[in-house]
């Protein structure tokens, strides 16, 4: 699924792995209180510890003749802060900053701390006890990571431009100077302003109609960490799900979303029916354009996600059960630094595939499983032995964040927890996980807490399962245990995958019958083609060349590359890397092109297609290029 992180992780050198903070930071009897403590961050400058922060008040408008955003941030800090409030920033305009009490303002003398190329730099504001309330006043500029500005000749309709912003992991101080960690929680409210007749919308309570005057009005009302501070303007419409449900897109597109997204309200019910009472009132989803560069982002109240999951046939929409998976994993419970992302992760594709399962039944989302289970055995093969990399608490110190996002945090994540869920029983193990959730809603999570959480109400210390559940969470490399995942389904196309090789008979393939997941895996099945036998045979039977999914069309593609028929396939190719812009599948493609000596093509086809794509892809792209 992730596969084509772990080929950039091979181009890292290894950093020393120090296991001194697991000593230090070990706890024996966790206590969960709500008080602010010491989060030992390496990804952010702030220190909440000296001054933290309760809510922000946004007032900002967006300007899009200049691609800017102009904003005063105005922040209401914690009781008993102290001499100085310490903000993360990265590539913004800082132009005054005033402390406020009521009408009252004093202006004061701010400064940075050192720039650094990942992290941006330290804001540091003096502070004066008597004044609670601090009010920045910036603007984004043209480097901003986080914000994608789309001209509106590249938008459907054509009419308005759009703007869409991608916080997670570090990049929300790029477009507001804030406390950027993930331990860091407040509540928000906002007043955006944008150009007459254009839609807002954001990570909170949304008005679901165009305001003609461009004036909207957002309140988050429970704590939240940055990374899921989230704003997208442009021309979409919202139309309802379920009761709590419902999807904003594009008007060209929104009733085709309504119509893929239709299990939404019933996938949030069974969620709920799993590990509790959905806490954020509504949930909706926005579709952006294609230039979103991932499949999904966990935006509270309001997912964000790709117009490529909408394949026409429903068959892509795991991708919502995680994203909302993550309402509980993640946004109720968020790892606290980026050292610990499984624990946002792994828990969500557990999660995931067990929504996926109660409304599609067991062996539906064991396909899903194995597809996955699969990619996580890639990963592993790819990385060296005991690559510190494939350990799920990392170490990462102030190295990029993006570090962490792979399989293991995903798939071995998963994995761990399908484990306990095998060894315990589904029922006991299910107590476990509502108990975990209920206990620790709007707190952070770290291994070390999950651990001893573990420890007390699921193994009761036994021995030797306490040092199996710490070989998992802290040791390189898979522990050994095979999941028990139906597999009839993908066992029938390896049979008919064999029998079509052997017999060069294409017939014996039952392609009409399969679902997006039996593709995937009869491709994943295909054995090198010299003769171009394979290539030529399925597509003249299935046309997977001009399949309407992304994910079978990706496939398919860096298939086709690998095996030497570029040449054939160059118009697909091209159709594919100018109309999509979702990272996962763009690296794998340009990868097979530059693996397959078609750089020079790559390149120019980088050229016609770079306007579409986001900074982030842009930057992926660019480090494969380098290489
Ligand atoms: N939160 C992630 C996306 C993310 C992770 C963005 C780290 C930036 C940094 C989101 O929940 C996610 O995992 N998306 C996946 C889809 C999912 C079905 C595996 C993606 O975008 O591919
Ligand atoms: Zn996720």
């Amino acid at each position: 699924m992730l596969k084509y992180f772990s080929l950039f992780i091979l181009g890292f050198i290894f950093f020393a792995c120090k296991n001194t903070k697991q000593e230090n930071t070990k706890q024996d009897n966790v206590k969960h209180t709500n008080e602010v403590k010491e989060i030992d961050d390496p990804h952010s400058f702030s220190k909440p510890k000296i001054s933290s922060v309760k809510h922000l008040h946004l007032v900002a408008d967006i300007d899009f003749t200049n691609k800017k955003i102009n904003g005063i941030a105005k922040y209401f800090l914690n009781p008993n802060f102290g001499n100085e409030l310490i903000l993360d920033t990265k590539e913004l305009e800082i132009h005054e900053v005033n402390l406020v009490k009521g009408a009252e303002k004093k202006k004061v003398t701010f400064s940075f701390g050192i720039h650094d190329s990942i992290l941006g730099k330290a804001l540091l504001i003096p502070l004066d006890p008597l004044f609670q309330e601090v009010e920045i006043s910036y603007s984004t500029t043209k480097d901003a990571m986080a914000l994608m500005w789309i001209e509106k000749e590249q938008t459907d309709s054509k009419k308005f431009p759009y703007l869409f912003t991608q916080s997670q992991s570090i990049y929300a101080r790029s477009w507001i100077p804030c406390p950027d960690g993930p331990g860091m929680r407040f509540t928000y409210s906002a007043e955006i302003t944008v150009p007459k007749g254009m839609m807002a919308a954001m990570s909170a309570e949304n008005t679901q109609k165009v305001n003609q005057e461009g004036k909207y009005k957002f309140q988050m009302k429970f704590p939240i960490p940055a990374y899921l501070l989230a704003l997208a303007v442009g021309e979409f419409d919202f139309l309802p799900i379920g009761s709590q449900t419902g999807v904003y897109a594009s008007p060209s597109i929104v009733s085709k979303a309504q119509e893929e997204f239709v299990d939404l309200q019933k996938m949030l019910e069974a969620a709920e029916n799993l590990y509790g009472k959905y806490p954020w009132g509504r949930y909706d989803v926005l579709v952006l354009p294609s230039s979103f560069p991932f499949g999904g982002m966990e935006n509270p109240m309001l997912t964000f996600a790709t117009p490529s999951i909408l394949a026409g046939d429903r068959s892509l929409t795991s991708l919502l059960a995680h994203e909302l998976a993550h309402s509980w994993s993640g946004n109720l419970i968020t790892n606290s630094t980026w050292n610990d992302f499984w624990i946002n992760e792994g828990f969500t594709t557990y999660f995931e595939s067990r929504i996926m399962e109660s409304l599609y039944g067991k062996e539906y989302a064991d396909m899903l499983s194995t597809l996955g289970y699969q990619d996580l055995q890639k990963t592993i093969q790819n990385l060296e032995n005991n690559s510190p990399l494939s350990k799920l608490h990392l170490e990462l110190n102030s190295q990029d964040p993006e570090l962490s996002l792979s399989d293991i945090a995903y798939e071995k994540g998963k994995l761990f927890l399908r484990m306990l869920e095998e060894k315990y029983g589904r029922e006991k193990f299910d107590r476990f996980l509502k108990a975990y959730f209920n206990e620790f809603q709007f707190q952070s999570m770290d291994s070390y807490k999950f651990e001893n959480f573990l420890n007390e109400k699921l193994l009761h210390s036994d021995p030797k399962m306490q040092s199996v559940v710490k070989e998992w969470i802290y040791e390189p490399g898979l522990p050994l245990f095979k999941p028990s995942y139906s597999n009839s389904k993908f066992l029938k196309v390896e049979e008919e995958v064999k029998v079509f090789l052997n017999s060069k008979s294409v017939q014996n393939i039952l392609g009409a019958k399969y679902s997006t997941h039996e593709w995937l895996h009869l491709i994943r099945q295909l054995p090198v083609d010299s003769t171009n036998f394979i290539v030529k045979s399925i597509d003249s039977k299935f046309a997977l060349r001009n399949s309407g999914n992304s994910e079978i069309l990706c496939a398919w593609l860096e298939y086709v590359i690998k095996n030497g028929q570029t040449k054939t396939y160059a118009k697909e190719i091209e159709k594919f890397l100018r109309t999509i812009g979702r990272r996962k599948f763009l690296m794998p493609i340009y990868t097979a092109l530059q693996d397959t000596g078609n750089k020079t093509l790559a390149m120019e086809l980088f050229e016609k297609s770079k306007s579409n794509y986001h900074p982030l892809t842009l930057e992926s792209i660019s480090d494969l290029f380098s290489k």
